[in-house]
């Protein structure tokens, strides 16, 4: 089974989310690729309704807080109530803009895994750290500090590999890059988790499109994607998951 998820970050409205849901809906989905979403927090209980079926919903972002004075935020037991699936954490943007770090996102994956939730850890290297030829020691040392101590059902962590350079830039690394860095990351977390380690999917992010899927995401090694951009289209959107069909 391979996964699509994708991430509308701070897009769609109501009348663009009624046009995705009647067009996904007309499309015959691969039977074999899991499709879900990551959606802005208001819209959650309004796409589980049109979506529920056939696309799990999930959300961009959770406090690393329990509960209290944190103005703003949306705890883990919120989105229990919703029912959501899963949740991102770690993103390049959060952790860029919103300076989170791997101390809090570390916080968060354990709230999520006590809740129940899948939490999707987003990691990879900027373009200075490709440059300087440090992506491995990066994400050694994403993977290492954002699941340290975890407590809980660990196997249900899903991680995405997304070199921040290639976020909404056009811009892929190669397929053999893309295999390379993603073998290096499940290697290191068996390393780390054990036999654990060795259950927990790795996605590839970054500039995906119908056009690039079939050759960065159809081998074995790269367990699906994250879409950002292209997720925003239910036609471009089902069109990668079926490039991703058809290969375990
Ligand atoms: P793009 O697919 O738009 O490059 O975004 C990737 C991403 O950030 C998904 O989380």
């Amino acid at each position: 089974m391979k996964y699509l998820f994708g991430n509308w970050k701070m897009n769609q409205t109501i009348s663009l989310i009624d046009e995705f849901s009647k067009n996904f809906k007309k499309q015959k989905l691969p039977k074999d690729v899991k499709f879900a979403i990551a959606v802005p927090f208001p819209y959650v209980q309004y796409l589980q309704k049109k979506l529920r079926k056939n696309c799990e919903i999930g959300v961009q972002n959770v406090c690393f807080a329990e509960k209290g004075a944190y103005t703003g935020e949306i705890s883990v037991n919120m989105l229990n109530d919703l029912g959501v699936n899963f949740c991102l954490v770690g993103h390049s943007e959060r952790r860029q803009i919103f300076k989170e770090t791997n101390e809090q996102i570390n916080k968060k994956i354990q709230l999520l895994l006590s809740a129940n939730i899948t939490p999707v850890l987003c990691v990879g290297e900027t373009l200075k750290e490709l440059k300087a030829n440090k992506t491995e020691e990066v994400l050694k040392n994403q993977l290492n500090q954002c699941l340290l101590n975890l407590q809980g059902d660990t196997n249900k962590i899903v991680i995405a590999y997304e070199p921040v350079w290639a976020i909404g830039t056009g811009k892929t690394a190669t397929a053999k890059d893309v295999q390379k860095n993603i073998k290096f990351i499940k290697k290191h977390l068996i390393k780390i988790m054990g036999n654990t380690g060795k259950c927990i999917k790795v996605l590839y992010g970054g500039s995906v499109k119908p056009e690039n899927a079939f050759e960065l995401l159809n081998n074995e090694t790269v367990d699906g994607a994250l879409v950002g951009g292209a997720s925003l289209s239910a036609e471009t959107f089902v069109n990668i998951g079926k490039q991703l069909s058809g290969v375990n």
